[in-house]
């Protein structure tokens, strides 16, 4: 009997978890890897909540293979990880440290022979601090550099990963590495920062080419964008001008040379001479066909004209009376909306992937051993109905990564904000599957949920 109640997906749905090299791995010094600008911009004072770091983080590096049953007892069917650049090349060019592929490969196939399709992020933000030394992503020079590195993986994981996103939000690595300085590597410099926004997604253009070319089997490649979606805070023009300059920063800056070739005018006013000269080609380049684009989503932004911002005077309201986790609002009708928005006024390849969604809530581990995560469950299944919703209108949705597989290194937050599926107790490395991980196993093996109730 079919269950009218029930949501069910698209056969050959992947669904997965994600998680990136720095917030899971640990053994930052270990096995020749280099140091990434996230071990020098944790060593910064008051860089990040008391004082922490991903020195250990989840210890993922070590226990990957109890990582790997873990995984196949959430019953997925894919895993996005990163690959940490300073573990293949620890001075970020030149000899590659054979430790570095050689852990990623094992992973691979353990991962193969599990079942579980990877998908594979090349950069999540641990540049090797020796590039950064020499300009880090406001030199030009980076981006080869990028893709020099892409080529040496796609060699030796391409004969079995077919799944390659380039980038990892390259709008976080720019703007909160390059202006508010609150991520790795702290500057505040909006010409190091439209620096680093032309210089990633040139980069990207050139790892693309340079994964087709190395990859022994076809790639699909992409990368995992952190689109918002934007709401004014009131129909004053002022607001309205404010949250427009918030959609040229955060989406369209990255979704046009995308996917028009061309930088939005309004944004690259809004730069003016802090833009880099962009070269001949550079676009075209930039713009290369994707087979797949990744969207990352946890929030709506509120936004409203502060004349007391810096910068652009943008300020961000947070609407009393709505539901609000320890770091976002929850805001799921969002998720379909800057779906059919991007789908909408965009030619976006024809495989798109929520590769990120997911929420923090402070778990504890009960007396009888279970983690009750109820607040985590309530907001996977409003996102993953809203992703339904839009598979419902035609939308060519393939995959649904929940943020994350683990506990981790929740970057400037520290370990403080825990949204893995499995809880990590940081003293003993102990994994414990919480209440969320369980139902999202039911949501596999059933290929569908049930839809929330109306609130
Ligand atoms: C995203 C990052 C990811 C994680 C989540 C919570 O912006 O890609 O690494 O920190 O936020």
């Amino acid at each position: 009997m079919t269950d009218p109640t029930l949501l069910r997906f698209p056969e050959g749905f992947f669904w997965g978890t994600a998680t990136a090299a720095y917030q899971i791995e640990g053994a930052w010094n270990q096995a020749g890897r280099g140091p990434s600008i996230w071990d020098s911009f944790c060593r910064v004072p008051g860089a990040i909540r008391a004082g922490e770091n991903g020195d250990v983080a989840s210890d993922h590096y070590h226990r990957w293979q109890e990582d790997l049953g873990l995984m196949s007892e959430l019953g997925v069917n894919a895993y996005r990880f990163s690959i940490a650049w300073p573990r293949i090349l620890p001075d970020g060019v030149g000899a590659v440290n054979a430790a570095g592929p050689d852990f990623y490969d094992r992973l691979v196939d353990g991962l193969l022979s599990r079942g579980i399709t990877p998908f594979v992020t090349l950069y999540h933000w641990d540049l090797p601090q020796a590039l950064q030394d020499r300009g880090g992503w406001a030199n030009r020079a980076t981006a080869q550099h990028f893709a020099d590195y892409a080529r040496i993986v796609a060699d030796r994981l391409g004969d079995r990963v077919t799944r390659w996103m380039t980038h990892n939000e390259p709008f976080v690595a720019a703007l909160v590495g390059h202006l508010t300085g609150e991520h790795a590597p702290g500057l505040r410099s909006v010409e190091a920062t439209f620096a680093a926004t032309h210089h990633l997604l040139l980069a990207h253009g050139l790892a693309v080419a340079a994964l087709r070319a190395a990859a022994p089997r076809v790639p699909k490649v992409g990368l995992a964008l952190s689109l918002d979606c934007i709401h004014p805070a009131s129909d004053t023009v002022e607001d309205q001008a404010a949250a427009l300059r918030w959609d040229g920063l955060v989406n369209r800056l990255y979704l046009d040379p995308l996917f028009r070739g061309r930088y939005p005018d309004d944004t690259l006013a809004l730069a003016g001479p802090a833009f880099p000269t962009i070269q001949a080609g550079d676009l075209a380049t930039i713009s290369a066909p994707l087979d797949f684009v990744g969207i990352n989503y946890y929030t709506r932004e509120v936004i409203r004209h502060d004349a007391n911002e810096p910068v652009y005077q943008i300020g961000r309201v947070n609407p009393v009376g709505n539901d609000y986790s320890m770091m976002w609002e929850i805001y799921p009708p969002g998720l379909n909306e800057l779906l059919t928005r991007v789908t909408r006024e965009y030619a976006v390849p024809s495989e798109i992937y929520i590769t990120e969604n997911g929420i923090p809530v402070p778990d504890g581990i009960d007396a009888d051993g279970r983690v009750r995560d109820v607040r985590r469950v309530a907001y996977l299944q409003a996102h993953i109905a809203q992703v339904h919703q839009a598979i419902a209108a035609g939308l060519p949705i393939r995959g649904y990564f929940v943020w994350s597989l683990l506990d981790n290194f929740e970057w400037a937050q520290g370990y403080h904000m825990r949204f893995g599926l499995i809880h990590v107790d940081f003293a003993t490395q102990t994994r414990t599957i919480k209440d969320s991980g369980r139902w999202f196993r039911r949501v596999i093996d059933a290929n569908g949920l049930r839809a929330p109730r109306a609130s």
